[in-house]
C-alpha cells in the first residue's frame, strides 16, 4: 500500500506538471462539434462518391455511428489524381508559384488550423476516441508545428553547383516529383496528415491523400481551411475510402510518382508490390514496431517507470513506436515491477472528454477484438497478469491497462504488435544478452534506455537497430527531428530535412561553357 501512494503520488507529481503547463489553457471541450465535411475532395470543392455509396464513421466511444461519408474508390481516386496532375502541370499557377509563396499559403494554413484548434481537437476525439485534452494539448500542437516548420523549408530547397571535368557548367536543380499518393491510418489522423501533407507541399508537390475509414472527420475540414488559405485547386485532394478499393488504387495508379504510406507491415508490404508493378512510384513507408524500453539498474525508479507508463499506454497504446518491450535490469526488477502495476492501476480510463480520464476507448471493435485475443494469449502462454486484462464498460471499445510480467521472449504478446493498452515487462542480465533480445525482431522503429549513466547509455544507443532512440524518455516528437525505421518498420524517414528527398526529384544541367580563345 506505501508503495501505491508513493507511485499514484509521483505520478500525479508528473500528471500535475503537465496540467498546469496545459490547464489553464484547455478550453472546455464541445462534447457534439459539429461535423460539416463528409465528402470528397476535390479541386476545392465537396463531391459524392461516384459509385452513390457511403460508409458510416463510429464513435468509439459508444459503438454508435456518427455520420455517413461519401465512400471514395478507384473512380473517385482517378478524379482525384487527374486533379491533382492537372495542377501539377508545367506552367500551372502552382508549378509558376514562387516558393516563398508557397510558404507563405503553408502558414496561413497553420494559422486557420490553430484559429480551429479546439473545434478540431473535439471532433478527433469523437471520431478517434483520444482524450481531448490530448489532442488539444498534443496532437493539435504537433500538427501546427509541422505546416510551419515545412513552410520554412519551401524556399530553402536548394541544389549545389558541381566542379565537373572540362569546360562545363553543371548544378541540380531539386524538383518537386509530381503527384503523391499518401495513405494514412487512424491513430493520429490530423498529426499523420500533416507529416505527410508538410514536406510534399513545401517541396511543390501535388497531394491525393487517402484517410483512414475510421477516422475520416478531421482531414476534410483541414481540406476546407486550405482551400480557405488559398491553395490552387487540385494542389491537395482527400479522399475517404477503404484501403482495399481506394487506398490500393491509389498506390497502384500510374499517375502517381510517389507513395507515401503509414500503417502495418503487412499493408506496407502490399502497397509496396502496387508501387512497384504499376509504375515504380517512389515508396516510403512508416510501419509496425516492437519497441523495446531499456531499464538499467542505475535509472531513477520514479521517473522511469512513469515514463516507461506514458511510453506504452500514451494514446491507448496505439503507437507503432510504443515502449512495448520493458526490459528491466535483473537487481531492479520486482522494484519496477511493483511499481508499474500500481500506476497501472492509478490509470484512468473512460469518457475522452472528461478531462480527468488518461485513456479511452480502442479506436474499434477490430482492434479491440485483436487486443483481448492477444491478452487471452498471454495468460494461456503464461506470462503473470500484474493487473488489467479485461475489457470495460458496457459500449464502446474501453480496455483495461494491462500488464504482464515474467514475459518471456517467444510469447506472442514479445512479438506481435499489440497496439493496445498493454505491457509486456521481461527481465535481463547481461549487455550481450540485452543486444541480442532487444534487436531480435522483425521491426526496428524504436527504442529508449532509462539510465543516468552516460557510459553506459551511449555504448547501448550504438547497438540498438532502430529509427529513434529516446534516452529517459519517449514519444518526444518534434517537426525538425526525423522519424522512421529499421528493418520491417519502413523504408525512408519522415519529419526534417530527411523528409524533403522523398518529394523531391534530383536534376543534373550540365551547360558548356566555350572560352574564351577557343
Ligand atoms: P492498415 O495497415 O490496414 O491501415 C492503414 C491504412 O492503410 C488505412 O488508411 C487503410 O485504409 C489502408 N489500407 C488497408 N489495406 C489497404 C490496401 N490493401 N491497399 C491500400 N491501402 C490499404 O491498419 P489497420 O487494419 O487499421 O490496423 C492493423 C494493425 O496495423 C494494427 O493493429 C497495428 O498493429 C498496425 N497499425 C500501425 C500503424 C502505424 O502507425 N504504424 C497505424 C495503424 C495500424
Ligand atoms: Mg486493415
Amino acid at each position: 500500500m506505501s508503495s501505491l501512494l508513493k507511485v499514484c503520488r509521483a505520478t500525479s507529481r508528473l500528471g500535475s506538471l503537465r496540467r498546469s503547463f496545459a490547464a489553464a489553457a484547455i478550453p472546455e471541450p464541445d462534447r457534439n462539434p459539429d461535423v460539416k465535411y463528409t465528402g470528397i475532395f476535390i479541386n476545392n470543392e465537396w463531391h459524392e462518391s461516384v459509385s452513390g455509396k457511403t460508409f458510416p464513421t463510429i464513435n468509439p466511444s459508444t459503438g454508435q455511428k456518427i455520420c455517413d461519408v461519401q465512400e471514395g474508390d478507384k473512380a473517385d481516386i482517378d478524379k482525384a489524381v487527374k486533379a491533382a496532375n492537372d495542377a501539377f502541370k508545367f506552367g500551372s499557377e502552382w508549378r509558376r508559384m514562387d516558393a516563398a509563396h508557397r510558404g507563405l499559403l503553408m502558414y496561413k494554413l497553420a494559422d486557420l488550423v490553430e484559429q480551429n484548434r479546439a473545434y478540431l481537437a473535439a471532433l478527433e476525439t469523437l471520431d478517434n476516441g483520444k482524450p481531448f485534452h490530448v489532442a488539444y494539448t498534443a496532437d493539435l500542437p504537433l500538427v501546427i508545428q509541422c505546416l510551419r516548420y515545412y513552410a520554412g523549408w519551401a524556399d530553402k530547397i536548394e541544389g549545389k553547383t558541381i566542379p565537373i571535368t572540362g569546360d562545363f557548367f553543371a548544378y541540380t536543380r531539386h524538383e518537386p516529383i509530381g503527384v503523391a499518393g499518401q495513405i494514412i491510418p487512424w491513430n493520429f489522423p490530423l498529426l499523420m496528415m500533416a507529416w505527410k501533407i508538410g514536406p510534399a507541399l513545401a517541396a511543390g508537390c501535388t497531394v491525393v491523400l487517402k484517410t483512414a475509414e475510421q477516422t475520416p472527420l478531421t482531414a476534410n475540414v483541414v481540406a476546407q481551411l486550405a482551400a480557405e488559405a488559398g491553395f490552387p485547386p487540385g494542389v491537395l485532394n482527400v479522399v475517404p475510402g477503404y484501403g482495399p478499393t481506394a487506398g490500393a488504387a491509389l498506390a497502384a495508379h500510374m499517375d502517381v510518382e510517389k507513395l507515401a504510406f503509414t500503417g502495418s507491415t503487412e499493408v506496407g508490404q502490399i502497397v509496396g508490390r502496387l508501387a512497384n508493378d504499376s509504375n515504380l512510384k517512389r515508396v516510403t513507408l512508416e510501419l509496425g514496431g516492437k519497441s523495446p524500453n531499456i531499464v538499467l539498474a542505475d535509472a531513477n525508479l520514479e521517473d522511469a517507470v512513469e515514463t516507461s507508463h506514458f511510453g506504452l499506454f500514451f494514446n491507448q497504446g496505439q503507437c507503432c513506436c510504443a515502449g512495448s518491450r520493458i526490459f528491466v535490469e535483473e537487481s531492479i526488477y520486482d522494484k519496477f515491477v511493483e511499481a508499474s502495476v500500481e500506476r497501472a492501476k492509478c490509470r484512468t480510463v473512460g469518457d475522452p472528454f472528461d478531462r480527468s480520464n488518461e485513456q479511452g476507448p480502442q479506436i474499434d471493435e477490430e482492434q479491440y477484438n485483436k487486443i483481448l485475443d492477444l491478452i487471452e494469449s498471454g495468460k494461456k502462454e503464461g506470462a503473470k497478469l500484474g493487473v488489467g486484462g479485461e475489457k470495460m464498460g458496457s459500449s464502446g471499445y474501453f480496455i483495461q491497462p494491462t500488464v504482464f510480467t515474467d514475459v518471456q521472449d517467444d510469447m506472442r504478446i514479445a512479438k506481435e504488435e499489440i497496439f493496445g493498452p498493454v505491457m509486456q515487462i521481461l527481465k535481463f542480465k547481461t549487455m550481450d544478452e540485452l543486444f541480442e533480445r532487444a534487436n531480435k525482431t522483425m521491426y526496428g522503429l524504436a527504442a529508449s534506455i532509462m539510465s543516468n549513466d552516460m557510459d553506459r547509455v551511449n555504448y547501448i544507443v550504438q547497438g540498438l537497430r532502430a529509427g529513434t532512440v529516446w534516452v529517459n524518455a519517449f514519444d518526444k516528437f518534434d517537426a525538425s527531428m526525423p522519424f522512421g525505421g529499421y528493418k520491417m518498420s519502413g523504408n525512408g524517414r519522415e519529419l526534417g530535412e530527411y523528409a524533403l528527398d522523398n518529394y523531391t526529384e534530383v536534376k543534373s544541367v550540365c551547360i558548356k561553357i566555350p572560352q574564351k580563345n577557343s
